[in-house]
C-alpha cells in the first residue's frame, strides 16, 4: 500500500513499488521506476528515465534526472537514464543529472550536485553542498565531506577520504578545451582545503595535509604538506594522542567499513575464499 500526498503527478509509464510514500507536490515523469519502501519528500521532481532502488529516501525539493544540454536545443527531454541503487539517503535540495549511475547505500548531505556521466560505486557519502562536475569515476566507500568540488574527469578509487573544501581541478591552462583529471588511489586521504592541480596522481595510502597546494604526483604512503606541496615523510610516522600508529588507516579505523567487527586482513582473506 503506497501513500500519495496532495498534488502528486505520476506519469502512466512509471512504476511505483509497494509501500512507497510520496509527499505533497512530488512530480514523477515518464519511465521512472521507484522500488519498494521508498520515501520521496515534498516537491521533489523525478524526471524521465530515473530508477530508484528500494528502501531509499529522497529529501524535499530535489531534482533527479536533471536534463542535459541537449534539452535546450528544442526543449524536449532525451533519454539520459539515472540509476540510483537501493538504500540511498539523499537529503533535501539534491540535483542529480541523467546519464549517471550511483551504487547502493549512497548518502548525501543537503544541496549536493552530481552532473552527468558520473559512475559511483556503493556506500559513497557526499557532504552538504558538494559538487561532482561529471564524467567522474568514484569507487566504493569513498567519503567526501561538505563543500568538495570534484572537477570533470576526476577518478577517486575505493576507500578514498576527502575533507571539506577540497578542490580537484582539471584544466591546466584555463580557459582551454584540455581536461586532465586528477586520480586518487585507494585509501588515500586528502585533508581540508587542499587544491589538487590538473592531472596529479595521488598514490595509495598517501596523506595530503590540510591546506596543501598539490602540484606534483604523490608517491604511495607519503605525507605531503604546504604550498607547493612537498613530501615530508611516510604516513607510518604519524601517531595519535596515545602514541599509536594511525596510517595506513584501514588497520586502525573501521566505522562504516566492510571490515567492521573483524580487521582489514581478515576481511580481505574472507573475500578471497
Ligand atoms: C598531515 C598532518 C596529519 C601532519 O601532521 P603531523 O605529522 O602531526 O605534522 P607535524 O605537526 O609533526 O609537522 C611536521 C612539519 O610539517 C609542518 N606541517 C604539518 N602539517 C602541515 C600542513 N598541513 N601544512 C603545512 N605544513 C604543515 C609542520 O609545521 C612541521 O614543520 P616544522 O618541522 O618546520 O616545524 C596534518 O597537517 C593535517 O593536515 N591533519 C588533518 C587535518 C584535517 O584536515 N582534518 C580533516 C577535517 S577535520
Amino acid at each position: 500500500m503506497s501513500e500519495i500526498g496532495k498534488n502528486v503527478s505520476i506519469a502512466s509509464t512509471s512504476i511505483i513499488g509497494n509501500n512507497v510514500i510520496l509527499r505533497d507536490g512530488v512530480i514523477i515523469e515518464d519511465n521512472v521506476t521507484i522500488g519498494d519502501n521508498c520515501y520521496i519528500d515534498y516537491n521533489t521532481i523525478i524526471k524521465q528515465n530515473v530508477s530508484i532502488g528500494s528502501d531509499s529516501f529522497i529529501g524535499a525539493n530535489s531534482i533527479l534526472g536533471e536534463v542535459l544540454m541537449d534539452f535546450f536545443d528544442d526543449y524536449t527531454e532525451k533519454s539520459h537514464p539515472l540509476v540510483i541503487g537501493e538504500h540511498a539517503l539523499i537529503r533535501s535540495g539534491a540535483i542529480l543529472y541523467g546519464d549517471s549511475q550511483i551504487g547502493s547505500h549512497f548518502q548525501a548531505g543537503h544541496r549536493v550536485t552530481i552532473r552527468e556521466k558520473t559512475k559511483m560505486g556503493s556506500h559513497v557519502t557526499l557532504g552538504t553542498l558538494s559538487d561532482i562536475q561529471g564524467d567522474c569515476i568514484i569507487g566504493d566507500y569513498v567519503h567526501m565531506h561538505s563543500n568538495v568540488h570534484v572537477g570533470m574527469k576526476t577518478t577517486l578509487k575505493d576507500y578514498v577520504w576527502v575533507f571539506p573544501y577540497v578542490v580537484f581541478t582539471n584544466d591546466p591552462t584555463p580557459p582551454s578545451e584540455t581536461l586532465s583529471g586528477v586520480t586518487v588511489e585507494k585509501f588515500a586521504v586528502v585533508c581540508t582545503g587542499t587544491v589538487v592541480l590538473p592531472g596529479v596522481h595521488i598514490g595509495q595510502d598517501a596523506l595530503i595535509g590540510a591546506g596543501t597546494n598539490l602540484t606534483k604526483d604523490v608517491p604511495e604512503m607519503s605525507i605531503v604538506v604546504g604550498n607547493p606541496g612537498k613530501v615530508i615523510g611516510s604516513v607510518t610516522k604519524i601517531k595519535n594522542e596515545k602514541g599509536e600508529q594511525v596510517y595506513p588507516w584501514r588497520y586502525s579505523f573501521d566505522r562504516g567499513m566492510p571490515w567492521k567487527g573483524c580487521d582489514y586482513d581478515t576481511y580481505i582473506a574472507s573475500k578471497m575464499n
